[in-house]
């Protein structure tokens, strides 16, 4: 599941878990791929499923690895997992050796662990050092070292653009300006505060005024949509016949992605009119399993309203 900024406290709940484990089709049996362990709910159900499934799950959170492995323990060896980033889904297929799979998940952005553990920099519930880095052992840029060193018109447009914030320039030259009083934005605090006063807050606002910022300088340090449409892609070409790809989605911008690697693989050329040999790599690769993506249900939303901007797609290798 994917958590934005300060939402409510919310149980440790997979995300669509029924849709997506039902469009996964586990009762086939084979390999399932989680490209987003986790704590390990959506394998979990897999390996519920039938006797006959495996899981090789993938995470570029040790924490995770290690907690989701821990809760698999009962499953033995049908349960494996991989300290990787998704993108490189066939080189850890192949390290497994296996060469196809019956299904691949991905259940994108951030977990519920994450978000939770102050430390980790993702929430502004608590005071805590700005590091939003769900990988910390490849000595990747903190979500505070990101605001030191990006220029102003920079750190507008990932406001803008992961966050869909309107008043993403103002907050980026709070920030600048800030920075050249010789004060560092380092804490969780600090920002909230800041971009609080920046674009005025209201008592009684539904949606604390940093959760957009939050979530656009997340997206950022982790460059979440990088490599998003190429994973899409090869997950589909590591399917068997009648293999199932469900990826949830929890940001516009991401959903996009998926949305147009689905048709591109479905035969749909995006090339135009104008172009006359297809350029876009439109196949027939599969069938789309979901004409409208798949959304939580009232209850689920009720139960955890981290869920709300969650959108499921799916498809079936031909
Ligand atoms: C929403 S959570 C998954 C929750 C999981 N489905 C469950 O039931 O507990 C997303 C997880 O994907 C991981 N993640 C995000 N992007 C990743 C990437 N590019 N490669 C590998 N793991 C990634 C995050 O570290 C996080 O643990």
């Amino acid at each position: 599941m994917a958590a934005s900024g300060g939402g409510p406290e919310a149980p440790h709940r997979p995300v669509l878990l029924f849709e997506a484990v039902e469009l996964l089709d586990p009762a086939r049996g084979g390999l399932f791929v989680d490209a987003t362990l986790g704590l390990g709910g959506h394998s979990e159900a897999i390996l519920e499923a039938s006797p006959d499934t495996r899981v090789l799950g993938i995470d570029r959170d040790r924490e995770a690895i290690r907690l989701a492995s821990e809760r698999l323990a009962r499953f033995g060896t049908r349960f494996r997992a991989a300290h990787s980033n998704f993108r490189d889904i066939k080189r850890v297929l192949a390290e497994a050796g296996e060469t196809e799979a019956s299904g691949v998940l991905a259940d994108l952005g951030v977990s519920s662990l994450q978000f939770d553990t102050p430390e980790r920099g993702f929430s502004f519930r608590h005071d805590a050092p700005l590091d939003m880095r769900m990988d910390a052992s490849g000595g990747e840029e903190t979500a505070a070292e990101l605001l030191e060193r990006l220029p102003e018109e920079e750190i507008a447009r990932v406001i803008y653009e992961y966050g869909e914030e309107r008043k993403s320039r103002r907050i980026a030259r709070w920030i600048v300006e800030r920075r050249e009083r010789g004060e560092s934005v380092r804490t969780t605090g600090e920002l909230a505060a800041l971009v609080a006063r920046a674009v005025g807050y209201k008592r009684g606002d539904r949606v604390h005024p940093a959760t957009r910022t939050f979530q656009a300088l997340r997206i950022a340090v982790n460059g979440e949509l990088d490599g998003l449409d190429e994973f899409v892609e090869t997950a589909v070409d590591l399917l068997q016949a009648r293999g199932r790809l469900a990826v949830i989605s929890f940001h516009s911008l991401e959903d996009r992605v998926v949305k147009r690697a689905l048709r591109r693989l479905s035969g749909h050329c995006e090339c135009g009119r104008r172009v006359p040999v297809c350029a876009c790599g439109a196949r027939r690769a599969v069938e789309v399993l979901t004409r409208r993506p798949v959304v939580p249900s009232e209850q689920e939303l009720e139960e955890n309203p981290r869920a709300r901007s969650a959108k499921l797609r799916a498809c079936s290798k031909l």
